[in-house]
C-alpha cells in the first residue's frame, strides 16, 4: 500500500490568530483533500485534526491525488508519501510504511509534496527532485527523499525540516561581519552563474570571512549543506584530498584514489563547499576541485586564495579593501571602532581629532581589515593618536595579542606567510620592486629590475637586491 498523510503548516498560529475563519477553511482543506483521494481510487482511513491518512492500492494514484490536491488547496498543507507493507486492524493501518509517511511528510513544508524512497522507486513518468538520504525521527537509517515537481506547483522550498536538516560544518561567526553588503550580493549571484568561484586578494583583505558570510547566507539553498575545509593548516599538498575526504567522513573505495573517492561520494549531492585558504597547496586543491566538478554538476565550489586556481571555467573575484572614503561614517573606520571597542569598552570616536586620527590609520593600512583589527586591538592601551603617529614602525606595532591563527596575530606573519610560498625567482623580483614606494605600473617595473640587476653586479654593500 502506498500512504498519504497531510498536515496544514503553522496550524496553531492560524487557530489562535483566526478560529472561526480557520474552521471555515478547513471545511474547505477537507472537501478538496477527500474528493481528490477519492477521484484517484484512495481512501480516508484517519483524520488528525488538521490533516488526512490515506490509503493507495496504487502509488502512481497516490501521488497523482496529491498533486490534484495541492494545486486546489489554499492552505499551505505538507504531504508525505511512502509505501510498503501494513496490517489493517479496525479500519485503521499499522506497520513501518506509515510511520516513514508521517516522518516524510514532517520534513516537507507547506505545498510541497516528498516521497520516501520506498515509492519514488516504484514510479516512472513522474518529475521528482532527488533530495538525497535524510535522517528521520525514530527512523534508524536515512531515508532517500524526493520531491514531486509537477506545473502550477511550486518549486522553491527552505531545507528540508529533518535531523540533518543543517548539515555542514559552518560554525556561526564570533565577532561582527561589516560592511560588504553589495559584495556578499554580488558574489552570491556569481555563485548561481558560475560552479567554481575563487575569492582572491592580498593577505587579510576578508576573503575568508566574506566566504563564510556568503556561505552561510545560501545555507537554505543546499539540502546536503555547506561544507568548510580549512587547508591553511594542510602543509603537504599530498594530504589535500585526505583532509577533504575526513571532513565529509568519506572514506576511500576500492580501487579508488581518495580523490575519486570524494568526486564519486560527492555526485548528485547538492552541496556547497568552501575550500579556504588554497594558496599554499594550489595545484593540489585544483586537481580535487576539478575532479569534483567534472563528477557533480550539483555541488558549487567557493574558494578562497590569495592566487587563483587556474581550473577551467573557474570565476575570480578579486575583494576589494574596505572602503575608508567616508570618513569616519566608512566600513573600514567602522570595523576599527567596534573592535576598539572590544578590547576598550568605553572606546568612543567624539572627539574629532580620534576621529581624524582613526580615519588616517584606516586609510594609511589600505583599508585592510587585518591590519585595522590589528591596530584596533591596541586601544586597550594607546590612544588613536599614538598609533598613527607610530604607524611608520607598523610592524613592530601591528603585533595583536590574538590567539588561533599564527599568520594573523601579526602583520609581519602575514606578509611572511605570503613570501614564503614565493619561488626564489619570485622573491628576488619583489625585493627589486621593494625600491618603489607606494604601487608602480609595468614600465616602472621593467626599469627597476634593469636598475636592479645593474645594482646586483656591484660588488659591496650597495650591491644588495632591493636596497
Ligand atoms: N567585512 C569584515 N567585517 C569584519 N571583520 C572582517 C571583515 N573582513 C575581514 N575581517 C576580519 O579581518 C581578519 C582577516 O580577514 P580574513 O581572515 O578573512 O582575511 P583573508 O583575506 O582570508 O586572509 P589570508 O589571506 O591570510 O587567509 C579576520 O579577523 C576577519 O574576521
Ligand atoms: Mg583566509
Amino acid at each position: 500500500m502506498t500512504f498519504l498523510f497531510t498536515d496544514v503548516e503553522g496550524s496553531t498560529r492560524r487557530w489562535e490568530a483566526d478560529a472561526d475563519g480557520m474552521r471555515a477553511e478547513l471545511v474547505a482543506h477537507d472537501l478538496v483533500l477527500r474528493g481528490a483521494i477519492e477521484a484517484h481510487g484512495g481512501w480516508v482511513f484517519k483524520h488528525t485534526g488538521d490533516g488526512v491518512c490515506a490509503a493507495f492500492a496504487s502509488p502512481r494514484c497516490a501521488v497523482d491525488a496529491a498533486i490534484t490536491a495541492q494545486l486546489a488547496l489554499d492552505l499551505p498543507v505538507r504531504m508525505g508519501l511512502a509505501t510498503g507493507e501494513a496490517e489493517l486492524r479496525d479500519a485503521d493501518y499499522f506497520g513501518a510504511a506509515l510511520n516513514r509517511a508521517a516522518r516524510v511528510m514532517a520534513a516537507g513544508h507547506g505545498g510541497q509534496i516528498l516521497l520516501a524512497d520506498s515509492t519514488a522507486g516504484l514510479l516512472s513518468g513522474v518529475d521528482l527532485r532527488d533530495l538525497g538520504p535524510r535522517r528521520l525521527r525514530d527512523i534508524p537509517t536515512p531515508v532517500g527523499l524526493f520531491q514531486v515537481r509537477a506545473p502550477g506547483l511550486r518549486t522553491d522550498f527552505p531545507a528540508i525540516r529533518a535531523l540533518d536538516s543543517n548539515p555542514g560544518n559552518l560554525r556561526p561567526a564570533l565577532t561582527s561581519f561589516v560592511g560588504r553588503e553589495a559584495v556578499v550580493d554580488l558574489v552570491r549571484s556569481a555563485l548561481k552563474a558560475h560552479r567554481l568561484v575563487t575569492l582572491t586578494g592580498v593577505g587579510g583583505v576578508g576573503k575568508t570571512r566574506l566566504a563564510l558570510e556568503v556561505a552561510a547566507s545560501l545555507s537554505d539553498e543546499f539540502p546536503d549543506g555547506v561544507w568548510l575545509f580549512e587547508l591553511a593548516t594542510v602543509t603537504d599538498p599530498g594530504a589535500v584530498p585526505d583532509a577533504v575526504a575526513a571532513v565529509l567522513g568519506i572514506t576511500q573505495q576500492p580501487g579508488r584514489s581518495v580523490t575519486d573517492s570524494v568526486a564519486f561520494a560527492l555526485e548528485g549531492r547538492v552541496r556547497l563547499l568552501v575550500f579556504d585558504n588554497c594558496e599554499h597547496v594550489r595545484d593540489a586543491a585544483a586537481d580535487l576541485v576539478e575532479a569534483i566538478l567534472a563528477r557533480s554538476a550539483s555541488v558549487r565550489i567557493l574558494a578562497t586564495s590569495r592566487e587563483r586556481l587556474e581550473v577551467s571555467d573557474e570565476q575570480l573575484w578579486s575583494v576589494p579593501a574596505l572602503d575608508v572614503d567616508d570618513g569616519i561614517g566608512s566600513a573600514a573606520a567602522n570595523l576599527f571602532v567596534q573592535r576598539a571597542q572590544s578590547v576598550s569598552a568605553g572606546f568612543s570616536v567624539t572627539d574629532p581629532a580620534d576621529a581624524a586620527a582613526v580615519v588616517e590609520i584606516c586609510r594609511r593600512l589600505d583599508g585592510i581589515p587585518l591590519a585595522i583589527e590589528l591596530a584596533a586591538s591596541r586601544m586597550s592601551s594607546m590612544t588613536p593618536i599614538e598609533v598613527r603617529d607610530r604607524l611608520d614602525h607598523r610592524f613592530r606595532l601591528l603585533v595583536g595579542s590574538r590567539r588561533g591563527l599564527g599568520r594573523h596575530q601579526t602583520l609581519r606573519h602575514a606578509v611572511a606567510w605570503s613570501y614564503d610560498h614565493l619561488t626564489d625567482t619570485e622573491k628576488s623580483l619583489l625585493e627589486r620592486c621593494s625600491v618603489f614606494t607606494g604601487g608602480f605600473d609595468l614600465q616602472k617595473r621593467l626599469r627597476g629590475i634593469r636598475i636592479s640587476r645593474r645594482r646586483l653586479c656591484r660588488p659591496g654593500p650597495a650591491g644588495r637586491a632591493g636596497g
